[in-house]
C-alpha cells in the first residue's frame, strides 16, 4: 500500500447541488440551512467532504455559475451566518467542505461588467472582460466564428450610452456569462482575493470551474471543429481550451493556498484529452485534482474500463497525483439512466419524452450499482453526485415549461439540456415533495416515482442502493481501497474485469453471461452472487485473506 498523508488523495467526496438537495424555508429552492440540517445523512453515508456548487449572488441565469457577488451568499440560499454554520456543522462531522469558484466568467449583472457597460470603449473597467469591434462594414458581424457551448453565437454585442451599436463580448457559456480577460492582472488580484476570502471562511478548498478555458489564443482565431466535433467538446486544438497560460494561473494559486496551510486543494474541472495532458493540471505545484471525466465517459465494458483505469494510474502517478474517478454530476445524464443507453447521448445533450430509446430503468440501476462497486474500489479519490446513492434515474419526463437550463434555450429545444439531472432529491416517502421541501414546492417538478427512492424508505432496508453504498463505503475505508495498488487478475470472459487491492478481490461481470466466482468470503455485491456465481451485470468484492 502507498503511504498517505494527504486527505484528498483517498477521499470520497459527495457533490451537493444546494438548489437540489434540502429546502428548509420551503420556497422550492434547496438551501443552505437545509444542508447543515441532513449533513449527518452525509456522515452516515461515509464520505469524507462535501463539494458545493455555487451558492453565492447569481441572478441564476445558469444554476449560480452566473455569479454577481463571489464573497457573498445569494438570498435564495441564505447569508454568509448560514454558510459558517454549515461549514461548522460539517467540519464537528469531520467532514471537508469544497465549494466552487467560478472563474472564466461572471454574471452580466456584476458590478465589474455593469461598470465596463458604462464606462465606455477603451476604459480600464471594459479590460476586465473580453471586448472586440464586431466585422462587417458596421461592425455588425461577430468578432470571429466561436460558438457557446449551450449553443448559439459566443458574442453577444453591447449598446453603448449614447444609443450607438458598440463592440460584442465573449461568452463562451449564456449570453449572461461575460469571459473575463486573464490578459489583465487586475482580474489576477481580484481572484486572489475571493481565494483567500474563503479560505479565510475556512473552506477546505475549490472546484475549479472551466479550468480549461481561462486564456484564450492571441488574436482570437476562428476555429473549425474537426468533423464530428463540436465548438463545446474537449478538442485538444480549440483556441480557447487548454491554453498553456492557464498554468500560469494555478502556480499562483497554489501559492495562495498554501499561505493557509498543507490541506487545502483545487480540482480542476477540465475536459481535456488525452489524460497525459490532463495532468498537466496536477503537476506539483499546480492543482490537487482533476476530475477524470475519461473515466465518466468510459462504455460499461470491461475492455476500455480496463484501459482507463490503466491510463489513469499511469498518467496521474507520473506527476504525482492520485486518480480521481467520477460517474455522475450536475451536467451529465446520471449513470443510472445512462448506462442502460448504448452508445449514450452525447455530453450535455439530456434526454427528454421524446428521447427514443428510453433507458430501461432496472438495466440501468443495476449497471450502475455494478459500475459504483468498481469505481469505489479504485486507488484515488472518488465523487458521488447526491442522490446516485438513493438510485436515482434521469427524471425524462420534465414538460418543457419546467425547463430551466440555458441548453435547452439557446438550441431552440433541439437539446433537452441538464436539468433531467437536477432535480430536487426525495428523502422522506411521506412527506411533501418527499421530504425535500416543507411545502412540497420543488423548483423542478419530482417524477412520481420519487418517494420509491426517498431515503427513508431505503434506510436499514438490505439489498437497497443507500445500504449497498453504506457498505461500500465502509468497506472502502476499512481496507483503505483509496490508498490501494491493484493487479489485474485475467479472465477468459472478455467482459470479465477484476483486480486485487491488498486483501479485497474485484470482479465485475459487464456481460450478460453468468461466471464462476473463485472461493471467498462476498463482502459486498452490487446484486445477487449466489452459488458462487456471478450474473451479469454485477460487481463483487471479495475477501482473500485474513
Ligand atoms: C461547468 C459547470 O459544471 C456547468 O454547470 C456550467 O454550466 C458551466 N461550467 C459554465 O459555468
Amino acid at each position: 500500500m502507498t503511504q498517505t498523508t494527504d486527505w484528498w488523495r483517498t477521499a470520497v467526496i459527495y457533490q451537493v447541488y444546494p438548489r437540489s438537495f434540502a429546502d428548509s424555508n420551503g420556497d422550492g429552492i434547496g438551501d443552505l440551512p437545509g444542508i447543515t440540517a441532513r449533513l449527518p445523512h452525509l456522515k452516515d453515508l461515509g464520505v469524507d467532504a462535501i463539494w458545493l456548487s455555487p451558492f453565492m449572488t447569481s441572478p441564476q441565469h445558469d444554476a449560480g455559475y452566473d455569479v454577481a457577488d463571489y464573497c457573498d451568499v445569494d438570498p435564495l440560499f441564505g447569508t454568509l451566518a448560514d454558510f459558517d454554520a454549515m461549514r461548522d456543522a460539517a467540519h464537528g462531522l469531520g467532514l471537508k467542505v469544497i465549494i466552487d469558484l467560478v472563474p472564466n466568467h461572471s454574471s452580466s449583472d456584476h458590478h465589474w461588467f455593469q461598470e465596463a457597460l458604462t464606462a465606455g470603449p477603451g476604459s480600464e473597467e471594459r479590460a476586465r472582460y473580453i471586448f472586440r469591434e464586431g466585422k462587417g462594414e458596421l461592425g455588425e458581424l461577430p468578432p470571429n466564428n466561436w460558438d457557446s457551448v449551450f449553443g448559439g453565437p459566443a458574442w453577444t454585442r453591447i449598446t453603448e450610452q449614447d444609443g450607438t451599436p458598440g463592440p460584442w463580448y465573449l461568452h463562451l457559456f449564456d449570453t449572461s456569462q461575460p469571459d473575463f480577460d486573464w490578459t489583465n492582472e487586475w482580474v489576477h488580484e481580484q481572484f486572489r482575493g475571493i481565494l483567500r476570502f474563503w479560505l479565510e471562511r475556512g473552506v477546505d478548498g475549490f472546484r475549479v470551474d472551466v479550468a480549461h478555458g481561462l486564456v484564450k489564443v492571441d488574436g482570437l482565431p476562428d476555429y473549425t471543429p474537426a468533423p464530428g466535433g463540436s465548438m463545446g467538446g474537449d478538442t485538444s486544438d480549440a483556441p480557447y481550451w487548454a491554453q498553456p497560460g492557464v498554468h500560469e494561473i494555478y502556480r499562483d494559486w497554489h501559492k495562495v493556498l498554501a499561505e493557509f496551510g498543507p490541506d487545502r486543494i483545487l480540482t480542476a474541472e477540465a475536459w481535456v484529452n488525452p489524460l497525459s495532458k490532463l495532468t498537466d493540471w496536477v503537476r506539483p505545484d499546480e492543482m490537487q485534482q482533476a476530475f477524470n471525466f475519461g473515466y465518466l465517459e468510459t462504455p460499461w465494458a470491461a475492455a476500455p474500463l480496463r484501459k482507463v483505469v490503466d491510463a489513469s494510474i499511469t498518467e496521474f502517478s507520473k506527476v504525482g497525483a492520485p486518480s480521481t474517478w467520477v460517474l455522475s454530476n450536475h451536467d451529465v445524464i446520471r449513470h443510472t439512466s445512462r448506462l442502460a443507453l448504448v452508445p449514450p447521448p452525447l455530453q450535455g445533450s439530456g434526454i427528454g419524452p421524446d428521447t427514443e430509446p428510453k433507458p430501461d430503468d432496472a438495466v440501468g440501476l443495476r449497471r450502475a450499482r455494478a459500475a459504483t462497486a468498481f469505481m469505489l474500489a479504485l486507488p484515488g479519490s472518488a465523487y458521488i453526485y447526491q442522490g446516485e446513492e438513493l438510485g436515482l434515474p434521469e427524471a425524462i419526463d420534465l414538460p418543457d415549461s419546467a425547463r430551466q437550463d440555458p441548453t435547452f434555450f439557446r438550441t431552440g429545444g433541439e437539446l433537452y439540456g441538464r436539468d433531467g439531472c437536477r432535480v430536487p432529491i426525495p428523502w422522506e416517502a411521506d412527506s411533501p415533495a418527499s421530504g425535500f421541501s416543507p411545502t412540497g414546492s420543488s423548483w423542478l417538478p419530482q417524477p412520481k416515482s420519487w418517494p420509491l427512492y426517498a431515503r427513508d424508505a431505503q434506510v436499514g432496508v438490505p439489498g437497497s442502493t443507500l445500504e449497498f453504498y453504506r457498505d461500500a463505503l465502509a468497506l472502502r475505508h476499512e481496507h483503505d481501497l483509496g490508498a490501494g495498488d491493484i493487479d489485474w487478475l485475467t479472465f477468459d470472459d472478455p467482459d470479465v474485469i477484476g483486480f486485487t487491492s491488498g486483501a479485497v478481490t474485484v470482479i465485475a461481470n459487464t456481460g450478460a453471461g453468468t461466471v464462476e466466482l473463485p472461493a471467498g468470503r462476498i463482502a459486498l455485491c452490487s446484486g445477487e452472487a449466489g452459488d458462487g456465481k456471478l450474473p451479469g451485470d454485477t460487481t463483487v468484492w471479495i475477501l482473500t485473506a485474513g
